[in-house]
This record gives structure tokens, sequence and C-alpha cells, in this order.
């Protein structure tokens, strides 16, 4: 496994493999789990060299964000992706990725109107600019994402579709810990009892699938039966409890076949985010 920390060094490899190799990306913030792992194995299925890159980007943490303290152990990382053969970690200097005089963004408009863009004010700037910019970098054949980040995952499809880059984005389903909490780098934050808490976010989505399984196609009713569920335990701050078209991300009144269920709420301090997909069988 090869650590590369400059971003020319990583243009130039990437060059030369591009030519006879098919390279798989998994663009990370690092403080790896075993969601992030599980992309990496999707990407050593799809391709011949697998490279990770850990950067945590300042461009999408917003002024009272969680930047400085996001937690970061990158010894840790490569041993983690090192057991899973990958190729090459890209590991830059936030000065290499945003020198001196940088001013470019990358704005896909119209997706960032909803569910955290709302709050998260420039977040999805940040996220699609640094992306682009490890695709420039990396030059993958396929970038995979999880979908627990749906309206990232959205976002860069749409960025991918927009700019004709020409790579594939490959989304990969969630990845949960023991009792349904989606793994996260930010769990690390929870309590042993925000932990217990944050489970309900999970139990609430199942309550909203088996709704829908019932016949239900309010997004009201559902969205108040969530409510309802994450209001059982005290302590859980509900930001959005959104029902939205799988696509546009618009807020639904009537679930057509399909819709999206996406939660972003604070346990204590920690903001979570979770979503699921409504679908008919
Ligand atoms: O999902 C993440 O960890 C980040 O948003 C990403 C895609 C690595 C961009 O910084």
């Amino acid at each position: 496994m090869r650590v590369v920390k400059t971003v020319r060094e990583m243009q130039a490899l990437s060059e030369t493999l591009r030519k006879e190799k098919r390279i798989g990306f998994v663009p990370t913030m690092g403080y790896l789990h075993e969601g992030h792992l599980a992309l990496v194995r999707k990407a050593r299925e799809i391709s011949d060299i697998v490279v990770v890159s850990i950067f945590v980007n300042p461009m999408q943490f917003g002024p009272a964000e969680d930047l400085s303290r996001y937690p970061r152990d990158f010894e840790r990382d490569a041993q983690l992706l090192e057991t899973e053969k990958t190729d090459i970690i890209f590991f830059p200097e936030a000065g290499d990725v945003y020198p001196e005089g940088y001013s470019t963004q990358v704005e896909v408009k119209g997706l960032e109107d909803y569910l955290c863009g709302k709050t998260r004010t420039g977040h999805f700037v940040g996220v699609a600019t640094v992306v682009n910019k490890l695709f420039n970098i990396v030059k993958p054949h396929y970038a995979v994402f999880g979908q627990k980040d749906y309206q990232q995952l959205k976002i860069i499809e749409k960025m991918v579709r927009d700019l004709n880059m020409d790579l594939e984005v490959v989304p990969y389903p969630t990845i949960r810990e023991a009792g349904g909490l989606a793994m996260s780098s930010r769990n690390t934050y929870l309590s042993p009892e925000e932990r217990e808490k944050a489970l309900l976010i999970y139990a609430s989505m199942k309550k909203a699938e088996e709704l829908f399984v019932r016949g239900e196609r309010n997004a009201s009713i559902i969205r108040e039966e969530v409510r309802k569920v994450l209001s059982l335990k005290e302590g859980i701050n509900i930001e959005y409890i959104s029902i939205s078209h799988a696509d546009t991300l618009k807020e639904l009144e009537e679930i057509p076949g399909k819709a999206l269920l996406a939660i972003a709420c604070r346990v204590g301090k920690t903001r979570l985010i979770d979503n699921t997909t409504l679908m008919e069988a």
C-alpha cells in the first residue's frame, strides 16, 4: 500500500495507472468504520486499483460546525485500509488542496435547497468542490459513495452528469451497527446513553416502512408517526423529518410508488442523519 501526500504525485500516478487499469475510488474524511470499509470492498470488487482519500475538507464545514474536533487517526485508518488491500491512500494537506489564492467553487443548484442544505449553508458547495477536485486528481473510473449521505450522493451524481465527467458513481447501501444505528464517524461523539436514544432513529424509520407497507400514502401521517417514535425519549432534537421525491428531493404530500424518508436530528450535541426508501414491492 502506498501513501501519497501531494496532489502533484497523485495526479501523475493516476495518469499512468489509468492507461491500463480500472481505478476505483472511495473519498473519505478518515476515522474509518465498517461503513467505509464496505465501500472499499465494493471498489475492490469492481476495479484493479483502489484509491482511498483521507481529507477533512474545511470547505464543507460551517463556522459553528465541528471541523477542529472532527475525529482523526491516520495510523488506525492506514492499518484498516491495509487489511482491505487498498492500493493507494491519498492523504493531502489542506494547503495543497486549497493553495493560497484558491477561489473556485462548484455549485449543483436545486438539490441543495432541501434537507440538510436548508441549515448547512454552503456545505454541499464544499462537498461538490472537493469531490470535483478529487476526481480531477485521482481520475477514477468508479467512485463509490454510501447511501447514508443520500443528498450528497444525489448531488455528486448530478454533478457528474451535468459536467460530463468520465466516471461512474456507484451507490452503496448504509451499513448499520447492531440495533440499527447508521455507521458514522460522528457516532464516536455519542455517550452510551445517547447511543441508546439514537436507536430511535432506526425504530422510527421501521415504523414508517410498516405504515407504508400497510398502505398509508399520506406523508403527513407518516411524518407524525415518525415524530412520535423519536419523541419516546427526551433529548432528541429533531431538525427535519422529510418525505420527498427520491430524485428531486422535493417534499411530498401524497406518496406515489416510491419516496425518500430522511431524518436529521441532534442527540445531545451530535447531529445525526439517516434515511430509507419507501417503495412498493
Ligand atoms: O462523505 C464524506 O465523507 C465527505 O463528504 C466526502 C465525500 C469525502 C467529501 O469531503
